[in-house]
């Protein structure tokens, strides 16, 4: 529309667009940082694009945090008549319970009126926990939905707010500093030049399932991410889909 080619937003889709070479990109007006509304502008944003790539049967693979439960907010009923289901990315328990995949999930199944799966995985597991969870029936099942999810939903973070928000202990936490990390998602941490500093051991979801998933939708607003989103946008393989905000945006194309 017209105020979107006005304050320059179009512009700024295509030049990140070919940047980043992702295959859409979608950025809503004003900045999360300061304006909360903004993330539910996210969500609806997020939601139109899911919408755009839902096939017959779908598998909607979604991480946590705050972004994706705005997105879980903004759906509706009317959201699709398809087959979809939706299962956590990747295990997830220890962070505040609304800002966990399982809890967004389901929120998403609900407002839709589709199915869900859980998880119940802490987010950080030792290897013999590891791997008895890989053992267990249940979990596997997920695991099998997970790993042919079409489309997979996940938000990007600032590396060290995740650190402090995930009670990362001391030595990680040092870890994560040392190596400079700027940007989090899926639980690994990247520095500026998109390289994995770290990562939090967990079942579900790997970065290198994303190479064979259909549709990788990013979403993550705010001129205080931009580091972080660059930073993951630089690792390989990359996000299909950006859906972020012009604060965010900005910033970008400033670097
Ligand atoms: O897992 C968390 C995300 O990477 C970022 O969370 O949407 O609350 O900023 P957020």
């Amino acid at each position: 529309d017209i105020m979107r080619e006005i304050s320059g937003i179009n512009e700024m889709e295509a030049q990140i667009k070919k940047r980043m070479q992702l295959q859409d990109v979608v950025i809503v007006p004003g900045n999360s940082d300061s304006t909360p509304w903004v993330k539910e502008e996210l969500g609806r944003a997020c939601a139109v694009s899911m919408k755009k790539r839902l096939i017959g049967k779908n598998i909607i693979a979604v991480t946590g945090g705050t972004t994706m439960a705005a997105v879980a907010e903004t759906l509706t009923p009317d959201f699709t008549q398809k087959e979809v289901l939706f299962v956590p990315a990747r295990g997830g328990i220890g962070e505040d319970v609304k800002n966990q995949a399982n809890t967004i999930c389901a929120k998403m199944a609900e407002q839709t009126g589709a199915k869900h799966r859980v998880l119940y995985v802490p987010d950080e597991v030792s290897k013999e926990v590891y791997q008895s969870f890989m053992r267990e029936p249940a979990i596997k099942d997920v695991l099998n939905l997970i790993s042919s999810a079409n489309m997979v939903l996940h938000g990007i973070g600032d590396a060290i707010t995740m650190a402090e928000r995930r009670k990362t202990n001391q030595e990680n936490m040092n870890k994560i500093i040392e190596a400079k990390a700027v940007g989090e998602a899926f639980g690994y941490y990247f520095n500026e030049e998109g390289e994995v500093v770290h990562k939090v051991k967990t079942i579900g979801l790997q970065l290198k399932d994303l190479a064979k998933t259909e549709h990788v939708i990013a979403v993550a607003g705010g001129a205080s991410k931009a580091k972080a989103i660059r930073s993951y946008l630089r690792s390989a393989p990359h996000a299909s889909v950006l859906i972020t905000d012009e604060g965010a945006a900005r910033e970008l194309l400033k670097g």
